[in-house]
């Protein structure tokens, strides 16, 4: 059944004041797949007769459920695999030297989805046990969504999932199979890293200072005041010799004044000191 412009006007509403991300025109089109779980858990008929029951709040729970639904949580292991590579290459190895007297990394995957992307980090760092011996290592992984922080923290994949992007060896390296084509990444890795449901715009998680800061193919979506408040957020987070990965469509340029390219890593961003960037946060 055609949705009305009415009611993709108010689910976008609706979605940008909760979340910051703007409904893109070629996902508007999509919003009856993204909602036929939820109509047909809840017995609609129709998108626009969803929308008007949210627009009474006649149906508990319904307006977070339609939400998560709108959510992209697109991700994988190691997705585009170059940025994992710069990144141990380039501020990991450098940040090794400079940490070296109190060997402590502290590492935040902010808009994480279901875990995939923390998980390929701890697996690149697992991979060179001999190296990192004696340090360690935290890696906190921040969604909005609340399912998917749910599916990061049980470490559960499918066979689908963990084949794409997973290298054979690290999936047997890393991963116990369940039974039933599931996989379950290994206890020592979950233990490592920690989830928290969380929008990128509120205060950073503990311990509130990281050395490396992703936060990959979710700002691509945000107006732009709440871009430059979510970078805003990161600078107030981040080591001043810290490292920022944003996603390959994704940049600081013209979005904000307290982060600038890497001169030594493409794709990487550091941060601008305090007194020459904006230094009080919105
Ligand atoms: C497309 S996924 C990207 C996942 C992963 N970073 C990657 O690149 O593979 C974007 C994630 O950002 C989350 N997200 C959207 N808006 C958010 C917000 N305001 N605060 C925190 N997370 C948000 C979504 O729930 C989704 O899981």
């Amino acid at each position: 059944m055609e949705v009305s412009e009415t009611s993709r006007r108010i689910l976008a509403s609706l979605l940008e004041a909760k979340t910051g991300q703007q409904l893109a025109m070629n996902r508007r089109w999509r919003i009856e797949t993204a909602l036929a779980t939820i109509m047909r858990e809840r017995g609609y008929d129709s998108v626009d007769q969803l929308v008007s029951r949210l627009v009474a709040r006649a149906d508990a729970g319904l307006q977070d459920a339609v939400i998560e639904a709108l959510l992209n949580n697109e991700t994988y292991f190691f997705r585009d695999k170059l940025p994992f590579d710069l990144l141990m290459a380039g501020p990991v190895k450098r940040l090794e030297k400079a940490r070296a007297a109190h060997k402590k990394l502290s590492i935040w995957c902010a808009g994480c989805s279901s875990g995939q992307e923390a998980y390929s980090l701890a697996m690149s760092f697992a991979d060179e046990k001999l190296r990192w011996s004696g340090w360690q290592i935290e890696i906190v992984g921040t969604d909005l969504s609340k399912a998917a922080i749910e599916r990061a923290r049980s470490g559960t994949y499918s066979q689908f999932e963990v084949q794409r992007g997973l290298p054979v060896m690290q999936m047997i390296r890393h991963f116990d199979e369940l039974g039933g084509g599931d996989w379950r990444i290994s206890e020592a890795l979950r233990r490592q890293v920690r989830f928290e449901a969380r929008n990128i715009t509120d205060k950073p998680p503990a311990p509130g200072r990281f050395d490396v800061i992703l936060c990959r193919n979710l700002l691509l979506y945000f107006a732009p005041e709440m871009r430059r408040l979510a970078f805003n957020r990161m600078a107030e987070a981040i080591a001043p010799d810290g490292a920022l990965m944003l996603g390959a469509g994704e940049t600081v340029l013209g979005q904000t004044d307290r982060f600038v390219s890497d001169a030594d890593c493409r794709g990487l961003y550091v941060p601008v000191p305090a007194a020459q960037g904006q230094a009080k946060v919105a």
